[in-house]
């Protein structure tokens, strides 16, 4: 072959090669392009969460961006995207915002308790507090896994947990009994009422929160157990409340 012909040839091997990695490259564009947009048309819109009033409670504001990246098993339940993963997000942050101010209080009463029975509440309540921090740490990223972001906040505690608040100062042992004894039996009865919420649409939040309500229902015993009646002895807390029974519901 003559010199003048290879280089012909080379040349245009050269130009078929370019030509074909283009044409390659432009449909591998395109391909990406179309799954990038069947994609985003997947992705719900879950964690751009409105402040919206579900069971009656105003829920925290989320704040998390559409993601390129896939997401998990729970945001692809059927009800992703839907107004029932909303009811799972708010049963979660509402949640997630009372384990915090139940966080708060049993810290403030393990510090100030006194009476009788300041020791047994004061470990009591520091195992409270151990507790009900991991619940809440649970609550918080089972949100972030249903595609929400988890708001903890403290002017989201203030202004949504609908409980009342510990009072300052020292604390007597059975206004401690007493407040707890309430809080818990509120806290435990709200979640309930989420876990019936979700039970159908999110059966992994709906369990988690059994968890999370199971808990509380044990710390609520704990509390009521100072003052449970005996045959032996009523315990209506006459020795530790300045000679009066403490007052406690349905008692
Ligand atoms: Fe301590």
């Amino acid at each position: 072959m003559k010199r003048n012909t290879i280089q012909h040839l080379s040349v245009l091997s050269a130009l078929l090669l370019t030509s074909a990695l283009a044409g390659g490259a432009d449909a591998q564009n395109a391909a990406q392009a179309s799954t990038a947009q069947a994609s985003a048309s997947q992705i719900p819109a879950t964690n751009i969460n409105k402040p919206e009033s579900t069971s009656g409670q105003p829920t925290a504001q989320s704040t998390g961006t559409n993601s390129p990246l896939p997401y998990n098993q729970a945001t692809r339940l059927p009800s992703a995207g839907t107004e029932n993963l909303k009811a799972s997000v708010a049963a979660l942050q509402n949640t997630l915002t009372e384990l915090q101010a139940l966080q708060l209080q049993t810290k403030q009463a393990h510090w100030n308790v006194s009476g009788t029975l300041w020791y047994s509440l004061h470990e009591l309540l520091q195992d409270h507090y151990e507790q009900i921090s991991k619940d809440a740490d649970m609550v918080a990223e089972r949100q972030l896994a249903v595609g929400a972001s988890s708001d903890g906040r403290a002017i989201t505690i203030v202004a949504t947990s609908r409980l009342p608040e510990i009072q300052a100062g020292f604390i007597d042992d059975s206004q401690v009994i007493q407040f707890f004894t309430y809080q818990y039996e509120t806290v435990g009865q709200r979640i309930h009422q989420r876990i019936n919420d979700v039970e159908k649409v999110d059966p992994s939040t709906s369990n988690l929160l059994q968890e999370v309500e199971t808990n509380i229902e044990k710390f609520q015993w704990q509390m009521r157990a100072f003052l449970q009646n005996t045959p032996k002895d009523p315990n209506s807390g006459f020795d530790i409340n300045n000679a009066k029974p403490v007052p406690l519901r349905g008692k």
